[in-house]
């Protein structure tokens, strides 16, 4: 198989399930448009963000890595009028394109934007008691992944959902002898899913225009 193939399907499934749509394409053209990189979630896997927090009835919202905004617009749209979605981004540019994108949605009494670098104001969302959030989306630096898992867990309850990005990484996952950081990191953030009691979990791997890579899934249950 070859990516020409996974852009058709892709091209395929968003056609006949996803839609286009005027906020979110507005969003992606602006995002570009500012130079931002084109790594946003496709929009087929947006739309599983948005169907996962729907089926977890999801009320409040956390994730780590806006960039222009994207997925937070796709999972914010699950949320009800009074819900909530926290989106954490380091890059003042960034998070000044997503503002953009997410008010020109109509989600800017719902969506707020957390500029700092994600470790500080994890510590500070958790000294805010700011959780528990019923969903949980970790898409930032790989390599701080497993960081992100333990804030994360700190920040839930029985019930969350966890949900993490790019975990195979073209197959290199697999591969224990890795010198990259950000594979060790996916590779230390699913040990820390295998060996933490408190939560189940799994991970697929995915073709599309995003390549090949993967996302993981875990479900919290039981507290800290
Ligand atoms: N979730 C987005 C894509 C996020 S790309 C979407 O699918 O639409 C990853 C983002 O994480 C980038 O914007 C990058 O600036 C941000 N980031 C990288 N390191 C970070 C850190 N330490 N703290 C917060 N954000 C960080
Ligand atoms: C990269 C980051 C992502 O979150 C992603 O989905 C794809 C690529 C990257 O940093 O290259
Ligand atoms: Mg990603």
């Amino acid at each position: 198989m070859t990516q020409e193939v996974w852009n058709a399907v892709d091209s395929y499934i968003t056609n006949m399930l996803v839609g286009s749509d005027a906020a979110l394409d507005a969003a992606l053209q602006a995002s570009a448009d500012a130079g931002l990189p084109p790594i946003a979630v496709a929009p087929n896997q947006g739309k599983l963000l948005h169907l996962l927090a729907l089926a977890s009835r999801a009320r409040s919202i956390l994730e780590i890595g806006t960039l222009g905004g994207y997925s937070a617009i796709w999972l914010a749209r699950a949320l009800p009028s009074d819900g909530r979605l926290i989106t954490l981004e380091a890059d003042p540019k960034h998070a000044e394109v997503a503002q953009a994108n997410i008010d020109r949605a109509g989600l800017a009494d719902v969506v707020d934007i957390r500029l700092g670098v994600a470790l500080d104001t994890l510590s500070k969302l958790a000294a805010e008691a700011a959780g528990p959030f019923d969903l949980v989306f970790i898409d930032a630096d790989k390599p701080s992944t497993p960081e992100y898992v333990s804030w994360v867990l700190r920040l839930s309850r029985p019930g969350s959902l966890i949900v993490i990005d790019n975990v195979v990484r073209d197959g290199t996952v697999a591969d224990p002898a890795s010198d990259d950081a950000s594979v060790q990191g996916m590779r230390r953030a699913i040990e820390l899913l295998a060996s933490d009691l408190r939560v189940t979990a799994t991970a697929l791997q995915t073709v599309g225009t995003k390549g090949y890579d993967g996302l993981a899934i875990a479900y919290v249950t039981s507290g800290g």
